[in-house]
């Protein structure tokens, strides 16, 4: 009996013990589903073409980084880990590559600045190659300096402007062989070599960005062991990770605070790569994937925005740092943005977590991620947190045979629009890269080139699906109102259906002032504007050759008789299914109302929005002033 009882207990203890592991897990698995829910697109019904459109002075540019692209620098880690490091005899590049002369940019940046000025773009990031400013310890190379001098000149004169990176993953040998970013008291070197760049450059280059993807370097170099120095030490990483970042915010203040510093645009690059549970039942793949999303994303973050430095992995690395510098010391965030990875936990410490691709589900890229443009959606969500405005440094797809970087642009980009649209403050974009390049680890393999480019001879081609890119930085833009069309433009043609059955082309209109007045019956500020409209316009110009018409946004016939019943206008009202009509003269998702004025040659003269007093009095003194020059 005795035993029994015993027994009977230890089972329902061991039971309990299950069902409070169990229900503290299913608790953790539902929250972070829910909280994170995988986000996807039904990109069968998304018209990517319809629905991508860019502000007035966006920034449209494409970036590189020197030790990719330059050719003949050997005298960095780089260098020296692609010739001297090798395991097993096997050099840690793939195909045993070696930058060498890359894509000769030192050599052909004028032909090169030709191929930007084809896209159409108006900015180009590159980064200055510190190894050979500075190729020995305080000595500074003056010819580098002026190297990159005449590419800032030629740029400028090209119409295209500067964007510097002053350390994109390369730095001098002697500055590795003093420990370079593992060690605090290096830093003071950085900031020294960024002062002389900044003030040797600064009155040409209006946006600096200070370190490229510090996680990256730390997860490539110090976690990986893929890139220089090749190690493999999580608190190293942490400590790397916590300089690197402190340094970013010495160099913002030093640069700040030099003469010509308050103007520039200074700010820090980030990558964001989710981590995302590969089976999103499994504990231990959303366990694994918020620590890696905390340490590699979210540790810059809250740094950047609270001064607080946290780099915690559970039996490998806890590093706790306040610096309240760090908060706001940013004038812009770069976001480089690629893809997601997924994680896969095991019950296995010298083997925590892998990641896995979803072959079956993903549209692969030749990088070991796949197509995830819902993920740069999230990534602009959440560098959004440190409330500076953003600019995508990078974004682009290795696609060797180019068969998926149309689809790669128009997704991409159509996430990214929507991102503005809904309101979060991208400023630009630049597209990762200008050509074919020496991708580090992978040697020269991974094709993310617009420009293909043949390394035998170094001829450079557009490939097929950069032409999308291309269409999109062309694209009619819209202003702050979300005007596509600007005063002065000529208006474009419209073949307008009346409620009443007429048929009215717009271009027949020529010799009359034109006033269209977009409109809806759900828009309150369109039924205030109206009897205004009728009044002080229609009434007074009618029989003076003006034409007033009301163009009613996407609603059927019998609405829109009921709406003009409804205000008691009497002017014209023509309809306008699918606001196609609206989307020649304003931003598809842009509300209403709206009145353009059209002069008698058919040019646009005055655009109003929305229903302001005084604006819409500016409006009656131009069309009375056209009126009077007849
Ligand atoms: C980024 C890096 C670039 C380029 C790109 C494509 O992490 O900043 O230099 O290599 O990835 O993989």
């Amino acid at each position: 009996m005795v035993l029994k009882l015993t027994k009977n207990k230890i089972i329902f203890t061991v039971l309990i013990i299950i069902a409070i592991i169990f229900d503290g897990w299913l608790i953790y698995i539902l929250y972070h589903s829910l909280t994170y829910p995988d986000k996807y697109w039904d990109w069968d019904n998304i018209q990517t073409n319809n629905d991508t459109y860019f502000p007035k002075n966006f920034m449209w540019g494409t970036a590189t980084a020197a030790h990719q692209v330059e050719g003949n620098n050997q005298n960095n880690n780089w260098y020296e880990w692609e010739n001297l490091h090798k395991k097993d005899n096997i050099s840690r590049i793939h195909n045993n590559d070696k930058s060498g002369r890359a894509s000769n940019h030192w050599e052909l940046y004028k032909q090169d600045i030709e191929l930007m000025k084809d896209l159409g773009v108006g900015y180009y990031r590159f980064s200055v190659e510190w190894s050979k400013i500075e190729p020995k310890k305080g000595i500074i190379n003056y010819e580098a300096l002026e190297h990159y001098k005449k590419l800032c000149n030629k740029l400028i004169d090209s119409g295209l402007t500067p964007v510097i990176t002053l350390h994109h993953f390369t730095h001098p040998i002697w500055f590795e062989k003093l420990g370079a970013f593992e060690k605090e008291e290096n830093i003071n070197h950085f900031i020294k070599f960024s002062e002389t760049v900044f003030n040797y450059l600064a009155e040409l280059v209006p946006i600096w960005c200070t370190i490229n993807e510090p996680a990256v370097f730390v997860s490539q170099g110090y976690f990986n062991g893929v890139f220089p120095p090749g190690k493999k030490d999580p608190l190293l990483a942490g400590h790397v990770m916590k300089n690197l970042l402190n340094a970013h915010v010495k160099v913002y203040h030093h640069l700040k605070s030099l003469p010509r510093g308050k103007d520039k645009q200074i700010g820090l690059v980030k990558n964001i790569t989710q981590f995302d549970p590969l089976r999103r039942w499994h504990v231990l793949d959303w366990y694994f994937s918020k620590k890696l999303n905390d340490v590699f994303t979210n540790s810059a973050i809250t740094f950047l925005s609270e001064g607080i430095f946290r780099f915690y992995l559970p039996g490998m690395a806890n590093i706790n740092f306040v610096n309240k510098n760090a908060i706001k010391a940013l004038d812009f965030i770069g976001l480089n943005y690629y893809s997601r990875m997924h994680t896969k936990g095991h019950f296995n410490s010298s083997l925590p977590f892998t990641f896995e691709l979803r072959k079956d589900k993903d549209i692969q890229t030749d990088m070991p991620y796949a197509i995830y443009p819902e993920g740069f959606y999230r990534a602009i969500k959440s560098i959004s947190q440190i409330n500076a405005p953003i600019i995508i440094t990078e974004n682009g797809i290795a696609d060797e045979d180019d068969s998926h970087r149309d689809l790669f642009i128009n997704r991409y980009l159509y996430a990214l629009s929507k991102s503005i649209n809904d309101g979060y403050d991208v400023r630009g974009y630049f597209y990762w890269t200008l050509m074919d390049n020496f991708e580090w680890a992978e040697g020269y393999k991974m094709k993310f080139g617009l420009y293909e480019v043949d390394f035998n001879n170094q001829k450079r081609t557009l490939r097929e699906g950069s032409k999308s890119l291309i269409d999109l930085i062309n694209k009619p833009s819209f202003d702050k109102r979300g005007y596509i069309v600007s005063i002065g433009d000529e208006a474009p043609d419209l073949e307008l259906d009346y409620i009443d059955g007429r048929r009215v082309k717009l271009s027949d209109l020529r010799g009359q002032v034109v006033v269209l007045q977009f409109t809806a019956s759900w828009c309150s500020v369109c039924i205030q504007e109206m009897p205004h409209l009728e009044k002080e316009v229609w009434q007074r110009y009618k029989d003076k050759g003006l034409t007033l018409i009301g163009i009613d946004r996407d609603e059927p016939i019998d609405v829109v008789r009921d709406f003009q019943k409804k205000v008691g206008t009497t002017y014209p009202l023509a309809l306008d299914l699918g606001a196609k009509h609206f989307s020649k003269f304003a931003h598809k998702n842009a509300g209403v109302t709206r009145n353009i004025v059209i002069d008698r040659n058919g040019k646009i003269v005055f655009l109003t929005r929305l229903f302001d007093k005084n604006e819409f009095q500016e409006m009656i003194n131009k069309i009375e002033s056209l009126i009077q020059d007849s």
